[in-house]
């Protein structure tokens, strides 16, 4: 798939939501769900009326980091999302529970993820989280080509492997003009339980000289920390926890002034249904 030419794109809105935003990487494994359902959490807690879709058809983590998992009821042909700490929400999971893998191709892939932005009745949203899966290839094409997305985050650890990831999601939100809101550093560093230093595991500061380099904002370091992971694995976000949770409400509040430039400087009719 190559990337639509500016003018062709048609991205449609979606009633009632206000912002969406994306969390992407190049790399796996580097907390694109950990951050996703953090910032939901984080967001709602501030009030913002907010909802996460996992937009991660083959391996949707999101019903296990919000610690629910049951069948959405459908009013007509709407989808009701279900709710957690404040966030409505959306997952292949739901749909497919159980360990067996889903073998779809692309065309079904595409009409999934329609499907869930589109014939999910998300309400009123101020904010619309969307947990990408890894990489640049056609899932995050075919959805960020066809949601009217505000902004994406991308997330990176600061290790070189994850960086030259990192440098790719950028350029691929670039050449289909979504703004780049930031990068994320996570798993930045380590403070040792044992020898209260910092060790810094996957190396320093990677993510910030990206960012400079790329010319996109830097939004934020967050540690790495066995309480994030168990969290995330007790379906318990971190972000809940008075103290331990602010890094991430740091966040929110940074993503919300972020999104609130994008906005400004994009003007919603550039892009919607040209
Ligand atoms: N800051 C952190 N501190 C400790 N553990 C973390 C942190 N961020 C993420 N993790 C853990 O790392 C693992 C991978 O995170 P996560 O699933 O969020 O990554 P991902 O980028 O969404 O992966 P995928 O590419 O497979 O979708 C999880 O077990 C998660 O709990
Ligand atoms: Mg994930």
């Amino acid at each position: 798939m190559t990337p639509n030419q500016p003018g062709q794109i048609h991205r449609l809105p979606i009633a009632g939501v206000k912002n969406l935003i994306a969390v992407g990487s190049g790399k796996g494994g580097v907390g694109k769900t950990t951050i996703a359902v953090n910032l939901a959490v984080a967001l709602a807690s501030l009030g913002y009326k907010t909802g996460l879709m996992d937009a991660d058809v083959y391996g949707p983590n999101v019903p296990l980091m919000m610690g629910i998992n049951r069948t959405p009821m459908a009013f007509g042909e709407r989808i009701q999302p279900l709710e957690q700490y404040g966030v409505r929400l959306m997952s292949m999971g739901f749909l497919n529970p159980g360990d067996k893998p889903l073998v779809w191709r692309g065309p079904m892939l595409h009409s999934v993820i329609q499907q869930f932005l589109r014939g999910v009745d998300w309400g009123d949203l101020d904010y619309l989280i969307i947990d990408l899966p890894p990489g640049t290839g056609d899932v995050q094409l075919s959805l960020i080509q066809t949601a009217p997305i505000t902004g994406a985050i991308v997330v990176t650890t600061p290790s070189d492997v994850s960086l030259e990831d990192a440098r790719k999601a950028v350029s691929m939100f670039r050449q289909v003009r979504v703004p780049v809101l930031g990068i994320v550093e996570n798993m930045s560093y380590l403070d040792c339980p044992h020898c209260h230093q910092r060790v810094d595991v996957f190396s320093y500061g990677g993510g910030r000289r990206t960012a400079d380099e790329m010319q996109v904002p830097f939004l934020a370091e967050l540690p790495l920390d066995p309480q994030v992971r168990i969290g995330g694995d007790t379906g318990s976000p971190i972000a809940l926890r008075k103290g331990e949770g602010e890094p991430f409400l740091e966040l929110a509040r940074s993503t919300v002034e972020r999104t609130a430039d994008a906005a400004r400087q994009e003007g919603p009719e550039i892009e919607i249904g040209e």
